[in-house]
């Protein structure tokens, strides 16, 4: 059993600092959980407390158009549906596969043919970033795409943006999404917040896009010599990319340094070029080149590790800060 003052200040933090402005909905309810005996007990009953996780659930039992809209309608459907919550809690992790996020990753690649290996890539959508078709105001990059991404963007943002040509690409995660399976995809979507159609109909389309694809995911821990075995496996041929967003937000800091530890090592046979997109103190080094500290920005870094440099030849850049779902991205001069 969590601890019940830590659940109610998570529910309260959630609500405002990732909800207010961006769904009333789940900020109106993520209150009411924090303000409700009941319902702060069966959240820190559960071995996951995440706002997200508690809200995807509720969301794929009672379904879009059904969802309780009140602090009494939540109350009353968690009390009657607490076994079947609880199953999916236990079962399910948030997954949000958001290709708005490619909007952020696209302007950081190096130029060349690309190998791309995504961490945490819950059903590898963001793998399929050379199919969408970008509009970063006036700047269209890509041809027309049933995945249609826009971000506003500021600062000293490239203006010459090509679309990358990617030879191979795969993802690890510690549970794949199967888009294949229905259950699977109806998880996905049960993960976007009720207001968020556009980011529903995107997410319906890049799920039918990587249906016609056939997208290696593995499982795996990202901290674990999984990673190290899927690296072995790229093509020597291309530049390596390895990159990963709202992933490491979920790993503890040993997973996180043993999975830099990992790419250093690997790094001495090859160059890599590691991307994230992470919320600001995910990665260290990118952390301390941040100067604004808006906690609801996330930081676009960009790190390369040079063949056999190890350590001391490790150069870490901020690029931008960022709305986590991609919508809006500032470039760093
Ligand atoms: C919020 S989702 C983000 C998915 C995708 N990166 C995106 O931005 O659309 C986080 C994903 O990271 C995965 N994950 C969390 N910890 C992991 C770990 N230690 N190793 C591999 N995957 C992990 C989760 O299973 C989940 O699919």
């Amino acid at each position: 059993m969590h601890d019940l003052n830590e659940v109610q200040t998570r529910f309260t933090l959630f609500a405002n600092n990732e909800c207010k402005g961006y769904s009333n909905h789940y900020y109106e309810l993520a209150l009411a959980v924090a303000d409700d005996q009941f319902l702060l007990d069966f959240v820190a009953k559960q071995i996951v407390t995440q706002p997200n996780l508690f809200f995807a659930a509720v969301q794929l039992l009672s379904g879009l158009s059904q969802m309780p809209q009140t602090a009494v309608d939540l109350h009353s459907f968690v009390r009657e549906n607490e076994t079947q919550l609880a199953g999916l809690m236990q079962t399910r992790r948030t997954q949000t596969n958001e290709t708005g996020r490619c909007a952020a990753l696209l302007p950081a690649l190096p130029p060349g043919r690309l190998a791309l290996v995504e961490v945490g890539t819950s059903a590898g959508l963001c793998l399929l970033m050379d199919q969408f078709q970008y509009h970063y105001q006036d700047q269209i990059v890509g041809t027309e795409s049933p995945v249609s991404l826009h971000c506003d963007v500021s600062g000293d943002f490239p203006t010459t943006l090509q679309m990358p040509v990617i030879g191979w690409r795969a993802g690890l995660d510690l549970q794949p999404v199967d888009v294949h399976n229905g259950a699977d995809a109806q998880w996905l979507l049960a993960c976007v917040w009720p207001e968020h159609e556009v980011r529903r109909r995107r997410l319906a389309a890049a799920i039918e896009l990587a249906k016609t694809q056939q997208l290696v995911l593995r499982q795996g821990n990202l901290a674990d010599a999984s990673i190290s075995q899927l690296l072995s496996e790229v093509p020597d041929d291309l530049t390596l990319v390895v990159f990963h967003c709202a992933a490491l937000a979920y790993c503890d800091k040993e997973q996180r340094e043993s999975f830099a530890h990992t790419l250093i090592e690997a790094s001495n046979k090859r160059d890599i070029v590691w991307i994230s997109y992470e919320s600001p103190t995910v990665i260290p080094e990118v952390t301390a080149l941040d100067t604004q500290r808006n906690p609801r920005s996330f930081l676009l870094g960009r790190t390369w590790l040079k063949k056999g440099g190890g350590l001391e030849d490790r150069v870490d850049e901020l690029l931008a800060h960022g709305h986590p779902h991609g919508a809006e991205l500032s470039w760093c001069s």
